[in-house]
């Protein structure tokens, strides 16, 4: 049988909507055009480079082709500006909402960027949409929101207090998505994303994510840092499956489907312990060095959670969102693709 997915997909080959990637120059907001444009879709793309870039933009180009690259419109932004959110939104149907600071140790260091980015910048993305018509905003929420609460696995309804500006921002872009539903009639989509990964996810500066950060650390033999003992855990989850959720999210049409939060994920758990060892015996083959790589313990980080892990039976029951990729299949995919473009970016280095 068909899944829902499949008939999404299908059902986008037949009419082209017109969508707006906010974000579109970072990891997943690139993932997202790159999906869209071999679906023939027609896409405007925002972003501020702040945290994104053109090669991505560019990779991405040259992945799907001149004459579907035809259909995307770029332009250089920033959310933080109402007027420039007005201008994306123009002739908009469906808004997939990425631009954001990430980051909890960023937010940390700097809470009110952040908080300009992710609620200020969010808000201007909301009123814009609302005043476009669009026919629906979907947005990237995060895992964060659970903040303490020590349940596992998590379900939509049940959260603990945040535990780091970033995690405030998130729940708040929740809040304000509702309102908007209530006062304005804005139809809305919430994406919990939990720990993304993938290709184009940037592995340099002070606040990339660990798998990117570890696969370019073991690649070029650097020391792979772990925080703490190793045993905190996360639900790991490869972008195919974020780039599944925001279609079945759009195109949902069952009304109690809409105006809704969902967890994105997997409902596996991952330690970090066992995130190494998969990462080093994937690289071992074609980095023999790797043979005799150990990791070093230092810290715990503030502001992180121990355990993470998603209830997706909301998302499954409602959206019909059954994850194509566990960790290991993503972690494949994704180390071939560091193999490939860290080794580019070394012959560039010595060129
Ligand atoms: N990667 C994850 O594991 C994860 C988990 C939960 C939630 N999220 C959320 O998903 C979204 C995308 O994350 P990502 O991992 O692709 O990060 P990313 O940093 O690669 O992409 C974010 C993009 O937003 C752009 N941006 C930031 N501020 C902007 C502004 N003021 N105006 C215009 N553009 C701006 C950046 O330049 C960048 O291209 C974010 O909202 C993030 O909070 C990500």
């Amino acid at each position: 049988m068909m899944t829902r997915y499949q008939h999404v997909l299908e059902q986008l080959q037949t009419r082209q909507y017109q969508w707006l990637v906010t974000g579109v120059a970072g990891f997943i907001g690139s993932s997202l055009l790159e999906a869209l444009l071999k679906l023939d879709q027609k896409v405007t793309g925002f972003d501020n480079f702040s945290t994104g870039y053109r090669h991505n933009l560019e990779q991405t180009r040259e992945t799907v082709g001149e004459k579907a690259w035809l259909n995307f419109r770029f332009i250089e932004g920033d959310i933080r500006e109402l007027e420039s959110c007005q201008a994306a939104c123009q002739n908009v149907d469906y808004v997939l909402h990425q631009a954001a600071l990430g980051s909890v140790p960023r937010s940390i260091q700097d809470p009110i960027r952040t908080n300009e980015s992710n609620i200020t910048g969010f808000l201007n993305m909301l009123v814009a949409s609302r005043n476009a018509h669009v026919r629906r905003f979907i947005y990237a929420a995060s895992s964060s929101t659970y903040g303490d609460h020590p349940g596992l696995p998590k379900v939509e309804s049940v959260i603990g207090r945040p535990l780091s500006p970033y995690a405030v921002t998130k729940y708040v872009n929740e809040l304000y998505a509702d309102v908007f539903a209530r006062c304005y009639g804005l139809e809305s989509v919430g994406l919990r994303y939990f720990n993304v990964f993938g290709p184009r996810q940037d592995p340099n500066g002070a606040y990339a994510a660990v798998i990117p950060l570890w696969v370019a650390a073991l690649i070029r033999n650097k020391p792979v840092y772990i925080n703490g003992d190793g045993e905190t855990s996360r639900d790991f989850c490869f972008i195919e499956n974020v780039i599944q959720a925001n279609f079945l999210a759009a195109l949902a049409e069952t009304p109690q489907a809409v105006n809704q939060i969902y967890n994105v994920a997997v409902n596996e758990r991952t330690s970090l312990n066992q995130l190494y060892g998969m990462m080093r015996a994937l690289l071992l083959e074609k980095f023999p060095h790797l043979q005799n790589h150990k990791p070093d313990h230092v810290d715990f980080r503030a502001g992180d959670v121990r355990h993470s892990q998603a209830d997706i039976s909301k998302a499954a029951l409602m959206l019909g969102f059954e994850p194509t990729h566990r960790i290991d299949e993503g972690l494949r995919q994704a180390m071939d693709w560091y193999i490939a473009h860290l080794h580019v970016e070394k012959t560039a280095e010595r060129a």
